[in-house]
């Protein structure tokens, strides 16, 4: 069940792309949203959001029993380094995404909808339900500033990552990637 050196477990294999290829979408469409204030976006967004979150916390608890898988065979000392600090920074931005876009939304007044369902409602004045009211501006703020910072930090982590990946594929010419699809190795 757990990884080996030949084989990754379907656990380390399904999570890695289900979580990997969700948030390489969602980035872009979502600085999109973002930028634009396309509204129709927010809802899929915090729900898609959310449900990742369900996934991500999978993969972390998987992480905790199984361990780190090991390199396929040995690199440059500073290549491991790298590899290490960027695997850390993506597993670590997959969690503070979706918990700084709740506590964001949450805090700030807007609610989290989960698919037509409501997580946690919005907070509208009684006297004018067009107007929101935040719950505690001070944590939407930090929630806010948080889930943009990670925005920038995750997208170049994740192109580094991919490099690294193309790399370790076209130029080492090794089974890093080949064992991330489910090959034996
Ligand atoms: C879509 C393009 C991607 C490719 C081609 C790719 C490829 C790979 C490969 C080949 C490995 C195995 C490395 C090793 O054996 O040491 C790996 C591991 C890993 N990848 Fe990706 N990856 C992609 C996207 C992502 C994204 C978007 C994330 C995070 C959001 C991510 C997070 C990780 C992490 C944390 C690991 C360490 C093992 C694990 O926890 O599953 N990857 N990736
Ligand atoms: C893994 C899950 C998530 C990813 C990858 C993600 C990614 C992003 C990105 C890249 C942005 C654009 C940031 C910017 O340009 O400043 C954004 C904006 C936003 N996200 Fe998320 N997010 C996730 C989860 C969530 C969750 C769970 C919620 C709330 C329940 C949420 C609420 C928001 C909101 C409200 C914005 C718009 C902020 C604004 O208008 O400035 N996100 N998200």
């Amino acid at each position: 069940m757990k990884d080996t050196l030949d084989k990754l477990s379907t656990p380390t294999i399904a999570l890695h792309w289900l979580v990997g290829v969700v948030i390489v979408f969602m980035i872009p469409v979502a600085i999109y949203m973002a930028d634009y204030e396309v509204f129709f976006l927010y809802p899929i967004h915090k729900s898609i959001g959310v449900t990742l979150f369900v996934f991500i916390i999978a993969r972390v608890v998987w992480r905790v029993i199984n361990g780190w898988p090991k390199p396929v065979s040995e690199y440059q000392k500073w290549e491991q380094i790298l590899a290490k600090i960027v695997h850390w920074v993506l597993i670590v931005g997959t969690v503070l995404l979706p918990i700084s876009g709740m506590t964001m939304s949450g805090a700030g007044g807007y609610g989290i909808p989960w698919f037509g369902l409501e997580l946690m409602a919005m907070n509208v004045d009684p006297n004018d339900v067009t107007v929101v009211l935040p719950i505690n501006e001070l944590a939407a703020e930090i929630g806010h500033e948080i889930h943009h910072l990670l925005a920038i930090v995750m997208s170049v982590s994740i192109l580094l990552h991919i490099a690294g990946a193309l790399k370790h594929h076209f130029i080492d010419k090794d089974k890093t990637l080949q064992r991330m699809v489910g090959k034996s190795v």
